[in-house]
């Protein structure tokens, strides 16, 4: 099979170097890609918001599969798009793709099929919202109802806090969903309390089967201080994920969601990805998202001992197999290397030298998130810039790699967490 994955990030290197091991695959296409995937597949330069571009590129080059990574092209309808034009590609449509791209409908739908999660209410006004945050108190959440990539979340711990993120929403200091650029639409819920973790699950419109659990570190300094990034680093499986918690999630959240979502007339067809808090009453859906998690796709790839292109290809085609999926019981946990200056001001263009060496260590894979190469020089292209994923037989050994090939690394401009993975060695 010919396949264009669409992406630019670690999540998608990682899942380029999943599909380049299967047997089925013929050649591997990459718009836009990165150097580190250079290995993998070709570079091809296309508009993704060009949907008829894409679809004209897969006729021409004869595309079985457009695999899709990054979120804002699914809810922008381009499996849709394909589907017209006669081809295949991996995830939701626009309308399924909802439950990512926007909050409200997320929340209605979990109200109207039972799924636990935070109680809620909707506001298109700033009075209403703070009336209502001033009501409920402190701790509150409130969130934008589009996507701002990930910066739409204020966890208010005081009333003042609340406030003020209220106005600034609509304001339009958290995306531009509205008129004005501010929120037309945002979410005031109850404050969870637990354990985060991320699980993932493959559906097929009628039926889902769970992949695998993650964590991630979503803040920028060591103890989870500092602002909130696209994520530190992340470890997979997740400790408080064990059989029967992803059992309970199975049968409360995921597949309450396939079946709704198909009632509904939207079918999900792809990856969900469900943010989770684990508390004392059981798992409760904090989020979706409608694709793979970046970097929780670098820890749960390298664990997965099937075929991921036949998988995808069976989630589109509507026949998932059902028996569960084979992982390795090996716990991966990745390393996010980044710029000096993020999130706020990245430094770009600074070279990284002895990549080589730590790749060649044993159980040991590198994904690059933001890099280029200039002539033979490997440069820092962004923010989040390397992962670096190491494979053990239990969070201490797959941490020992990871850090082991970080300081093989000569990069005096990039910085990582020391402490990822903390919280699953706290519990052994
Ligand atoms: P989200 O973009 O919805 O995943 O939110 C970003 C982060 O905010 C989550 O990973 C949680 O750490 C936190 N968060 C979101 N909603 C809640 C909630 N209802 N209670 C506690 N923390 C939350
Ligand atoms: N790591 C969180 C995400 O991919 O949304």
């Amino acid at each position: 099979m010919n396949v264009l994955l669409l992406g630019s990030g670690g999540r998608e290197h990682a899942i380029a170097i999943a599909l380049a091991k299967s047997r089925r695959l013929r050649e591997l296409f990459v718009a836009p890609g990165n150097p580190g995937m250079l290995s993998l597949g070709r570079a091809v330069a296309l508009d993704v918001t060009d949907h008829s571009a894409v679809a004209n590129f897969c006729k021409l080059m004869a595309i079985d599969l457009v695999v899709v990574g990054p979120e804002a092209p699914l809810v922008a309808g381009i499996v849709d798009d394909l589907a017209v034009a006669g081809i295949k590609a991996f995830g939701p449509s626009k309308a399924a793709a909802q439950l990512e791209g926007s909050k409200g409908f997320t929340k209605e739908f979990c109200a109207r099929y039972k799924i636990p999660t935070a109680a809620y209410a909707l506001f298109s006004d700033a009075a209403s919202a703070t009336a209502y945050v001033r009501e409920k108190g402190a701790p509150i959440v409130i969130k934008a109802d589009g996507l701002a990539s990930g910066k739409g979340v204020v966890v208010a711990m005081s009333l003042d806090e609340a406030e003020a993120a209220i106005e600034a929403m609509f304001a339009g200091g958290f995306g531009q969903a509205g008129p004005a650029g501010g929120q037309r639409t945002i979410v005031v819920e109850e404050f969870l309390e637990g354990e985060e973790a991320s699980f993932f699950a493959l559906c097929d419109g009628a039926r889902a089967v769970a992949f695998a659990s993650a964590q991630d570190h979503k803040r920028l300094g060591e103890g989870e201080r500092g602002p909130n990034t696209g994520g530190m680093g992340a470890y997979s499986p997740a400790p408080v994920m064990d059989a029967p918690m992803s059992l309970r999630v199975m049968r409360e959240i995921i597949e309450p969601t396939l079946q709704g979502m198909a009632e509904m007339g939207m079918p999900f067809k792809g990856v969900l990805f469900a943010g989770l808090m684990i508390g004392e009453a059981g798992p409760k859906l904090i989020e979706f998202n409608v694709r793979f998690g970046d970097p929780e796709t670098q820890v749960m790839l390298p664990r997965l001992e099937e075929d991921l292109l036949a998988l995808m290809l069976a989630c589109v085609e509507g026949n998932l197999p059902q028996p569960p999926l084979r992982l390795s019981p090996l716990t991966a946990l990745s390393v996010v290397l980044a710029a000096k200056g993020y999130p706020e001001a990245p430094q770009k263009g600074s070279e990284i030298l002895g990549l080589a060496r730590a790749q060649a260590m044993p159980f040991v894979t590198i994904t690059h998130a933001g890099t280029k190469v200039e002539g033979t020089r490997l440069l820092a292209n962004g923010g989040r810039v390397l992962n670096v994923t190491g494979l053990g037989a239990d969070v201490v050994e797959a941490r020992a790699r990871a850090y082991a090939a970080i300081d093989a690394i000569d990069w005096p401009q990039g910085f990582c967490r020391r402490d990822i993975g903390w919280r699953a060695l706290q519990r052994l």
